[in-house]
């Protein structure tokens, strides 16, 4: 580990977002945590299916309040992680070929720093560029299953300033548990958390 980094530890944070708890992309999540923390990082989890999230009402208050959300509830427990962490790991798995509502909603509620950026400021007040990544399965097994999540995320990653984008899926990965039948997806969660936190630090 380097200087920089013990002394001042990689901020990550990750989201569960499936609604099952200890589903496989709680365990995922877990390897990439663990990967993360042996690579020095500083973590906070965030399970959005314990969180209160209510949808966007696009009522247009964010873009007229300089970027704060009207609503008070858990999301705005999020904003300012979501603007200084210098990681961001997300799972969910897929829900109707897209994330769970859980993510979808706590990413619509990112409107706010969308509008930030929109005014042409900065989203990011984290001390490192940025890395995302993501962390997913499906019952199913096609080409491009993942492709209707990755959009999304490509929107969200763009507004909170994340260039670097990385990922862990795996189709035919359906009833609780089952992710325990493929340990290289375990192994590979735990080395993107670890090589996540180490990119560009040296
Ligand atoms: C409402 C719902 C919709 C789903 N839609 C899809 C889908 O579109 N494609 C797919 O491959 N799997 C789909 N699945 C299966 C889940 O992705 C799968 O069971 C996954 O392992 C759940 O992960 P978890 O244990 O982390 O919640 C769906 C499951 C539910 C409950």
């Amino acid at each position: 580990m380097g200087e920089r980094a013990m002394n001042n530890p990689v901020q990550v944070i990750a989201f569960a977002c499936s609604p099952r708890v200890h589903g496989n992309t709680d365990t995922l999540l877990e390897h990439a945590i663990a990967g993360a923390e042996e690579a020095g990082a500083r973590v906070e989890r965030f399970d959005l299916r314990a969180m209160t999230i209510t949808g966007c009402r696009h009522c247009g208050g964010c873009i007229g309040g300089a970027g704060r959300c009207v609503i008070e509830d858990d999301m705005q427990r999020l904003y300012d992680p979501l603007r200084t962490a210098d990681r961001v790991i997300i799972a969910s798995p897929l829900f109707f070929m897209g994330l769970t509502a859980q993510a979808k909603t706590m990413i619509d509620r990112c409107q706010p720093l969308w509008a930030i950026r929109h005014l042409g400021r900065s989203v990011s007040r984290a001390s490192r560029e940025r890395a995302g990544l993501f962390l997913s399965v499906g019952g199913a097994d096609f080409d491009d299953m993942f492709g209707g999540a990755r959009r999304v995320l490509r929107a969200w990653y763009w507004t909170l300033e994340i260039f670097e984008r990385r990922e862990v899926t795996r189709g035919c990965v359906d009833a609780k548990g089952a992710i325990s039948d493929h340990p290289d997806a375990l192994a590979e969660a735990r080395d993107a958390g670890r090589s996540l936190v180490q990119w560009r630090e040296g």
